[in-house]
């Protein structure tokens, strides 16, 4: 396979990638797939509900995985170029200056949301969620997002919030407002499971929900807001997070169901069996090895009953808009993402069912991600 780079004049920071390869392994049989997919409409309210949303369609591209991923020649070569140590720190810089120009760009104020967390009581939770008993796994306690400490910081905790928002902004750009973005994102995210769970598990309602690598409680209250009637637990490794998320729940109106938030490893949570009916993973995967997405798809069978639904949501391989992602873009990813090939590596959806699950069903729900859901048989 051979590449040609071509520097654009136009935007000397780009340079575009031409493959020339005939017989491309990663290329698609079928040259467009088209994958649906939820659209705000103009006068949806922002408690959104799948009736508030008109269907479209979100984009696949025409391979089976983006080029700069996996073990193709491409991904070789940034990996290369990101496992020199001095190109790594300037990497790992220019990352995060991307990660918050881009948020402030878009009005994410990420360095006013960061000293709020920071100058306020927040540490006072932490004693409260701490489990100090959690072994952490290995993968776990390397540098990640550019944070020396990765996720077991308080500065990572404090930015989470903004990191987030811009997330969504990133996969919506067009959204007129982070609330549209989070709509389009967030709403798809919910409709989807909403809808697998009626399609296959119509008898049985969602009372208990388990949000696993919650994080800052983002998805967590999206959960609690869906499904007011459920009790819903977050779940994640970093007690820093949580308190995050413990003390923004508390500042905001009491729920009728308040949420749990619990500090443990999603591979092994210590819960017991069949004592969930859906449980949540949104945007967890990209960040761990295969071996751990394995453990977590395996356990969540465990901690599922019977009928119960798992819903995962992270970065979709097939999406045109990462597969099309410049190169500079990508290499700033992967410099501070150091799973990203092995999520893309692995074919969840047979994880999936090699755990046990059944009826998994995979949908764009917005054009970066894909939603995955499936059944615990009965
Ligand atoms: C990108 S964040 C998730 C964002 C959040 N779910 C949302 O949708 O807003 C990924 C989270 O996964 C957590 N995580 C990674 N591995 C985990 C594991 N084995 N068990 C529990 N949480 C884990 C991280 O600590 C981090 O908070």
């Amino acid at each position: 396979m051979t590449f040609s780079f071509k520097l654009d004049t136009a935007n000397p920071s780009f340079f575009t990638i031409t493959n020339k390869s005939i017989h491309d392994p990663l290329l698609k049989i079928a040259t467009k797939r088209r994958s649906l997919g939820f659209k705000v409409s103009a006068s949806s309210s922002s408690s959104s509900s799948s009736s508030s949303r008109s269907a479209e369609v979100f984009e696949e591209g025409q391979l089976e995985r983006p080029r700069w991923s996996g073990e193709t020649p491409l991904s070789r070569l940034v990996g290369t170029l990101i496992s020199i140590k001095p190109l790594f720190s300037i990497l790992k810089l220019g990352a995060r200056q991307v990660f918050i120009s881009t948020a402030e760009k878009t009005n994410i104020p990420w360095t006013e949301m960061t000293k709020e967390i920071l100058d306020s009581d927040v540490y006072k939770e932490l004693e409260s969620i701490e489990n100090p008993a959690i072994v952490y796994p290995d993968y776990y306690l390397n540098p990640f997002h550019a944070y020396d400490e990765g996720n077991l910081s308080w500065l990572a905790a404090a930015e989470a919030d903004a990191a987030t928002m811009s997330m969504v902004r990133r996969a919506i750009p067009n959204a007129s407002s982070l609330e549209e973005a989070n709509q389009i994102v967030r709403g798809n995210w919910l409709d989807a499971i909403e809808k697998h769970h009626q399609q296959y598990s119509a008898d049985f309602s969602i009372r208990d929900i388990l949000d696993i690598g919650c994080s800052v409680g983002v998805s967590t209250g999206y959960l609690a807001d869906r499904f007011p009637s459920a009790k819903v637990t977050g779940l994640d490794l970093s007690p820093y997070f949580l308190s995050v998320a413990q003390y923004k729940e508390k500042k905001r109106n009491q729920r009728k169901n308040p949420i749990s938030w619990i500090h443990a490893n999603g591979e092994n949570t210590g819960l017991p069996s069949k004592s969930f009916d859906l449980v949540s993973i949104p945007y967890v995967f990209h960040e761990c090895p295969e071996r751990a997405i394995r453990n977590i798809v395996k356990e969540s069978f465990r901690l599922l009953r019977p009928g119960g639904t798992i819903a995962i949501t992270d970065n979709s391989p097939k999406s045109k808009i990462l597969q099309e992602l410049p190169p500079v873009l990508f290499t700033l990813m992967k410099s501070t993402e150091p799973f990203l090939d092995e999520y893309y590596l692995t074919d969840l959806e047979r994880v999936i069912k090699e755990a046990g699950f059944a009826n998994v069903q995979t949908v764009l729900t917005d054009p970066r991600h894909r939603t995955v859901t499936a059944t615990v048989p009965y």
